[in-house]
């Protein structure tokens, strides 16, 4: 059709930095983001971690430094791993991580918002999440979320502010929040672990807290973590932990899982969290390092895809440069 009209329809949105800043439908905040922790009881001098450039495995003297940097860079709020240096098959000993909790909660007290995970890979002799039966053939889903409330109630007497469950046993969810509330935390909140899958993206976190599956009996995690292949599950699992009182549902991993987010947020009022896991950061530092992207580029479009298809809360290992990157970059 002939026109005396401009071709020019959606181009001129995008003309300059000014009017692509404007009409921008996302905005993102450095307030939305938690920073993950290692801490492990077995070093005594900090770490560095396969893939992951710019995180460090901390010794529990190094993770308050840690944090007082993470501080004067803009992060608040936390994720604490805590690996102890005694691993086991029953019977665990979770006083590493409670005095983690406490003596960070003693130095900077409600300047920070600290979720510890809870979960028992990096416990158990055979990495597994949860206690299994004598040949290793299963685990044992009640037996286990006995154990992790305990294990949260041991955290929330410490000062943890959040539980945040990634164990991806049935019915945790409802228990941790019965022992929370029948012992006085009430204001501890619960992030769940709601749409956790079976995902190869765990590797180089597995390394950081050895908890990768070693025995001959369950040698995968798929009888607890949800398939890939089933997004129905994702939902119903999400939606279930939601009626048993999670307050914030997390999906994870995250950038392959934009689809569950976006059906997620259209079903819940919940906030979302999205977890990008170590391997997808890990993804991005090894094309950056071969000079195949810009790293800082890179992580502010994966946050930017999160949070346009509905996530509110972004863990990210390299949310300690959420506040510079966002702060600076160029729409
Ligand atoms: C523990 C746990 C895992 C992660 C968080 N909590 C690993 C797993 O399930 O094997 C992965 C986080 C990451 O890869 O960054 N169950």
């Amino acid at each position: 059709m002939e026109t005396n009209f401009s071709p020019l329809t959606q181009r001129r949105l995008r003309a300059g930095e000014h009017i692509r800043e404007l009409t921008a439908s996302v905005k993102l905040s450095h307030k939305s983001f938690i920073q993950p922790l290692f801490v492990d009881e077995a070093i005594s001098s900090p770490r560095e971690v396969n893939g992951l450039k710019g995180v460090q495995v901390d010794t529990i003297q190094s993770v308050l430094h840690t944090i007082e940097q993470d501080i004067k860079s803009g992060v608040t709020k936390f994720l604490l791993f805590p690996v102890p240096a005694g691993k086991k098959e029953k019977g665990f000993d979770f006083t590493f991580a409670v005095n983690v909790i406490k003596q960070i909660k003693e130095q900077f007290g409600n300047d920070v918002w600290i979720a510890s995970d809870v979960c028992l890979c990096s416990y158990t002799t055979h990495g597994h999440c949860g206690i299994l039966n004598d040949d290793h053939s299963q685990l044992l889903n009640s037996k286990t979320v006995d154990v992790l409330s305990h294990y949260s109630s041991l955290l929330a007497n410490a000062g943890a502010d959040g539980i945040a469950p990634s164990d991806m046993m049935d019915g945790r969810i409802g228990a941790i929040r019965n022992k929370l509330d029948a012992l006085g935390y009430e204001q501890v909140s619960i992030m769940s672990y709601a749409a956790k899958f079976s995902s190869q993206f765990y590797g180089p976190f597995r390394d950081a807290c050895h908890s990768a599956p070693n025995t001959n009996g369950l040698q995968n995690r798929k009888s607890y973590q949800i398939s890939p292949f089933n997004a129905n599950d994702a939902i119903a699992s999400a939606l279930r932990d939601e009626k048993e009182g999670a307050d914030i549902l997390m999906v994870k991993p995250a950038t392959l899982y934009t689809d569950i987010i976006a059906r997620l947020k259209q079903q819940t009022l919940k906030p979302l969290a999205a977890y990008h896991v170590s391997g997808e950061y890990a993804a991005i530092e090894g094309l950056a390092e071969k000079g195949l992207l810009d790293r800082e580029a890179a992580h502010l479009e994966t946050w930017v895809a999160l949070s346009r298809s509905g996530t509110d809360i972004i863990i990210s290992y390299a949310s300690r440069h959420a506040k510079e990157w966002i702060g600076r970059a160029s729409l």
